[in-house]
């Protein structure tokens, strides 16, 4: 102890200081944690204390959804299972559609509920329970939906006075098609619910959108005759939101923030998918040579003070902004004053959802970054503006694109799903149609938040983090369509931010030196596998990992155009790093070489990891993966003697041990 302090206090004295001291920061630091039960709804308010921007503050713990509807004479509860917006949407449709039966509905995020809330479902009587539930990983739910998927599969509540519909979406793609759609609506019979229509499965591999739309044309009559409800068409085309224009000052408007209002210039940690980081671009730079026609970045965000922590293997989330010259073109074809600001102002007062996004806005602000415009346009948009086209040509053409059954809405498949014009093509190309914008605003879905491996290691690299981005940018006719996110992160320069947070995925690394790791990564599938490079290099620089095979399959177009982050890879296996780096090029030679080919002339390698050790694939989910997955049954089958059948059942096995891990996507 230092002789100054000995000379004032005794050693008592001091611990009794030292205690208190302790005791009084871990108060102090308790006090100002934010309550993880309310501070993401505390968040979503302004400062001059409204509430904004979509939510209804606490209004579930004040209240709870069951008294709700009971209260509000709601008949119908509607529970999305969500992560990039598609089935938030179709449920939001799905609310307005039951208007035209007169009924009121309640749009639940079942994160906003309490766990033990659940139960109260059994105490509804002679209401209707709409699930859209979407599917993700190996069958799991979304982040969402996972409490409530744990209480529905577990619970024994009795909902015997509850009938119910369910409608999934998936992707024929993945394995476990709609897996989630079919629990709940296996789980809701179960447990005494009446099932109002067989599920829906929509899959994103071929039309979600038509399966969707087919299967609530048969879904609604049927409730609506299941309970008695009378129609009343003309109540369906009224608006859901009221235009209130506003006057006031640039600080009280949104101006692209997603939470709290101003939070882009006043962060405040934690950041998640409701306040993101912006963070600083260090850097943003080409991975392909100038002999590539197509363009991959490799960016890298400064992490600074956020305190935000990642693992090699995560996500991170990109907000993405529109392009100018589509924003541009749609406030001079529909001839409004971008800079005006304004309000949508829910008319169901007591929805929990006041404004489609983020209000009190601008025009130019809505259009940038809250609504997707690049996207292919809705059926349901088409009928809502058509009646604004002055042209009879025109809006006879957009009414009948506007069906759901024959010649229109084969036209629609044809020239806009196929050929994916947007808001922007629609109203260029129609050029007589001129709907007010604060409607468009209203019709167009919100933009999402686009996900990417993390593609470094925090272990390797100090308070940053990486990703790796193919530019999404392709010609159908003569019309140039540009990838919203990857157009939005290519143009961004250093120093510019970008609003960001990360997402905890399962793609998780074992080091030992007594394992075999196989890493299948083409393309930007090497995104994650890159962190985790980095951080067994990192590791055996302190000396806790020595030897060990560690196997990278990398393949690409041609050697001199899109091998991406060639020079490193080949010092990382100069260095012992990676014990292989084998190589696939499509288009070096007369024969178009695949990772799957280069697995099948290393089968040695890649047993040794399924007996003892991990495969992991990462990249392209319709294709490569599947591939992949082939080549390893076939593998199977050859090294152990067994029958497809088996081998596919030996497989299962190893997916199951998690010893092989597919991020694809
Ligand atoms: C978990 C996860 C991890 C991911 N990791 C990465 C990663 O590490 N690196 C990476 O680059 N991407 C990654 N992606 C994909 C990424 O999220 C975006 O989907 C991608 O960057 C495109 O976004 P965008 O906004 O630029 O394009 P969008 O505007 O969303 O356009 C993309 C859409 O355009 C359509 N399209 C594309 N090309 C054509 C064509 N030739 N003809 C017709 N239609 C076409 C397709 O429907 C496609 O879905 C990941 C996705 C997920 C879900
Ligand atoms: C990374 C990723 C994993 C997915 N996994 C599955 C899956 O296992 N099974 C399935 O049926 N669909 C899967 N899908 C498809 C989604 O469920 C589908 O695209 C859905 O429309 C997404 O809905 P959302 O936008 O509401 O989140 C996956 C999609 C992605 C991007």
């Amino acid at each position: 102890m230092a002789d100054w302090l000995s000379s004032l206090f005794d050693t008592s004295d001091l611990y009794t200081m030292l205690i208190v001291a302790v005791l009084g920061l871990a108060a102090y630091w308790y006090m100002n944690q934010p309550d993880p039960r309310t501070s993401r709804k505390n968040d979503l308010r302004t400062l001059n204390g409204s509430a904004t921007p979509n939510s209804r503050p606490n209004v579930y713990a004040d209240e709870g959804f069951a008294a709700r509807l009971k209260n509000e004479h709601r008949d119908i509860l509607i529970i999305y299972g969500s992560q990039t917006g598609t089935a938030e949407e179709l449920s939001g449709r799905l609310s307005k559609n039951f208007t035209r039966y007169g009924r009121k509905t309640l749009v639940l995020d079942p994160e906003e509920v309490e766990e033990d809330e659940w139960n109260k479902l059994a105490e509804l009587d002679s209401h209707l329970l709409v699930l859209c539930m979407a599917t993700y990983g190996e069958g799991d739910p979304t982040d969402n939906a996972q409490k409530f998927i744990e209480w529905i599969k577990t619970t024994d509540a009795n909902l015997s006075k509850l009938k119910f519909a369910v409608f999934g979406l998936g992707n024929k793609t993945y394995e476990h098609y709609n897996e989630i759609g079919k629990i709940c609506d296996r789980r809701l019979e179960e447990l005494g619910a009446k099932r109002v229509i067989e599920l829906g499965m929509g899959d994103d591999d071929a039309n979600l959108e038509e399966d969707f739309c087919k299967w609530r044309d048969v879904f609604l009559p049927a409730a609506a005759s299941s309970f008695g409800w009378e129609l009343d068409p003309e109540a369906e085309s009224a608006r859901q939101y009221r235009l209130q224009l506003v006057e006031t000052t640039p600080d009280r408007l949104y101006s692209g923030e997603f939470g709290r209002l101003n939070s882009h210039v006043k962060p405040r940690p934690p950041f998640d998918q409701k306040t993101p980081f912006f963070a600083t671009i260090k850097v943003n730079r080409e991975l392909h040579t100038e002999k590539s026609d197509r363009s991959c970045r490799h960016i890298e965000f400064d992490l600074g003070t956020s305190m935000i922590r990642y693992e090699a293997g995560d996500h991170l989330g990109v907000y993405p902004t529109n392009e100018t010259v589509l924003v541009d073109k749609i406030c001079s074809l529909l001839e409004f004053n971008p800079t005006q600001a304004f309000k949508l102002i829910n008319l169901d007062e007591e929805s929990n959802k006041k404004h489609p996004f983020p209000c009190p806005t601008t025009f130019r602000v809505a259009l940038s970054h809250y609504v997707d415009i690049s996207a292919p346009v809705k059926a349901h948009v088409l009928k809502a503006i058509a009646e604004f086209a002055t042209d009879e040509e025109q809006k006879k053409k957009l009414i009948l694109m506007s069906n759901s059954e024959g010649e229109g809405h084969t036209l629609f498949n044809d020239y806009v799903t196929r050929e994916r014009r947007s808001i922007v093509d629609i109203l260029s190309e129609f050029s007589s149609c001129k709907p007010p914008i604060d409607l468009v605003l209203e019709l167009l879905p919100r933009l999402q938040v686009r996900y990417y491996s993390i593609s470094s290691s925090p272990k390797a690299v100090d308070k940053s983090v990486h990703i790796t981005a193919v530019v999404t940018q392709y010609k159908i006719g003569e019309r140039q369509i540009n990838g919203v996110c990857t157009t939005f992160l290519r143009h961004k320069a250093v120093g510019d931010t970008v609003p960001i947070f990360v997402r905890k995925s399962t793609m998780r690394m074992t080091y030992n030196d007594t394992q075999t790791v196989v890493m299948i990564g083409p393309g930007t599938g090497i995104a994650p596998f890159r962190g985790f490079i980095q951080e067994r290099k990192a590791l055996i620089d302190r000396g806790t990992v020595g030897g060990g095979k560690f196997a990278l399959f990398f393949g690409c177009r041609h050697p001199d155009i899109d091998f991406i982050y060639k020079d490193e890879l080949e010092q990382y296996k100069k260095d012992g790093v990676l014990s292989h780096l084998f190589t696939a090029f499509s288009r070096e030679g007369p024969k178009k070489v695949y990772v799957q080919d280069k697995l099948v002339e290393n089968e040695d390698l890649v047993y040794a990891a399924y007996q003892n050790g991990f495969v992991l694939v990462c990249g392209d989910a319709k294709n490569m993966a599947r591939d992949v997955q082939q080549c390893l049954i076939k593998m199977i089958a050859k090294k152990e003697s067994k029958s497809e059948e088996e081998a596919q059942t030996a497989f299962k096995t190893f997916e199951k041990s998690r010893r092989y891990l597919a991020d694809v996507w």
